[in-house]
C-alpha cells in the first residue's frame, strides 16, 4: 500500500493533468500495468512462468503496455499515457523513472542473457524513444522523443536523434567543435624547436665559458 501511495503521488507530481489520486488509481493505465506487473514478477520469481506470462498478457490487453514478467522495476515508476510500450525481460529500471507512450526498452537481437537496457534513477525516456541493448542509461539522463539509443548514456545527459548522441550533460552543451579553441593551438613541432634552440644556447654558453677558461 505504501508503494502504491508513493506511485500515485509520483503521477500527481509528474503529470500536470492529473487530478485526484482516486482518479489516477481508477483510470491511469500505467498504474494498472505496474500493479499487474508486481503480480506477474512475483509469479516469475517462483518459476510459475506460464501464469506470469498470462498476467502480463492480460495486462497488455487492457493497458497496451507490455512488461515482461522478468523485468525489474524500481519505485515510483510513472508511465504517462501508456500504449505501445514494450519492456523486455532483462530490462532494469531504477527509482523515479518516467516513460511515455511508444517507448521500447528492448534488445537488438544480437545479445544473449542480459539483452535489455538498465535505466538508472530518475531517467526520463520520451515518447517514441527506443533504447536497445544491454547497456546503462545513467542517473538523471533524458532521452529525447523518437531517439534510438544504441549505446551507454552517461548520467545527467540528454540524448537525441537516430542513432542517439549526447547533446547536453547537466544542461551544458556537449559540442566538441564549438568548445575547442582552434586558434590558440600549441604546435608540437614549434615546441620541439624551442626546446632544441634553448639547449643549443646553453651549449654555446658552455663552450664559450670553457674556451675563456683555457685562455686565462
Ligand atoms: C529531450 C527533451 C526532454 C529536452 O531535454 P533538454 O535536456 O531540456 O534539452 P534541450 O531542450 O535543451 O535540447 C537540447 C538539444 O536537443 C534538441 N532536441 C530536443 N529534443 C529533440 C528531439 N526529440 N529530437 C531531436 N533533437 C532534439 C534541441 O533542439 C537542442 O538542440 P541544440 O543543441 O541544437 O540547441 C525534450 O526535447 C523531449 O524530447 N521531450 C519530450 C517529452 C515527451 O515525450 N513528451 C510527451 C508528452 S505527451
Amino acid at each position: 500500500m505504501t508503494r502504491l501511495g508513493e506511485t500515485l503521488r509520483a503521477y500527481q507530481a509528474r503529470d500536470p493533468a492529473a487530478r485526484s489520486r482516486v482518479e489516477i488509481f481508477l483510470l491511469y493505465p500505467g498504474v494498472h500495468a505496474i500493479l499487474y506487473h508486481r503480480l506477474a514478477h512475483w509469479l516469475y520469481r517462483r518459476s510459475l512462468l506460464f501464469l506470469a506470462r498470462l498476467v502480463s498478457q492480460w495486462s497488455r490487453f487492457w493497458t497496451g503496455i507490455e512488461i515482461h514478467p522478468g523485468a525489474t522495476i524500481g519505485r515510483r515508476f510513472v508511465i504517462d499515457h501508456g500504449m505501445g510500450i514494450v519492456i523486455g525481460e532483462t530490462a532494469e529500471i531504477g527509482d523515479d523513472c518516467l516513460i511515455y507512450h511508444g517507448v521500447t526498452l528492448g534488445g537488438t537481437g544480437k545479445d544473449q542473457g542480459k539483452r535489455h537496457p538498465t535505466l538508472g534513477n530518475n531517467v526520463m525516456v520520451s515518447t517514441g524513444a527506443k533504447v536497445l541493448g544491454p547497456f546503462k542509461v545513467g542517473d538523471g539522463a533524458r532521452i529525447a522523443a523518437n531517439a534510438v539509443v544504441l549505446s551507454e548514456i552517461p548520467p545527467d545527459a540528454t540524448a537525441v536523434g537516430v542513432p542517439a548522441r549526447v547533446v547536453r550533460i547537466a544542461g551544458e552543451k556537449v559540442d566538441y567543435a564549438s568548445s575547442v579553441d582552434q586558434i590558440h593551438v600549441t604546435d608540437p613541432v614549434q615546441k620541439e624547436l624551442q626546446a632544441l634552440s634553448s639547449r643549443l644556447e646553453w651549449l654555446e654558453q658552455y663552450i664559450d665559458e670553457q674556451a675563456r677558461g683555457k685562455n686565462v
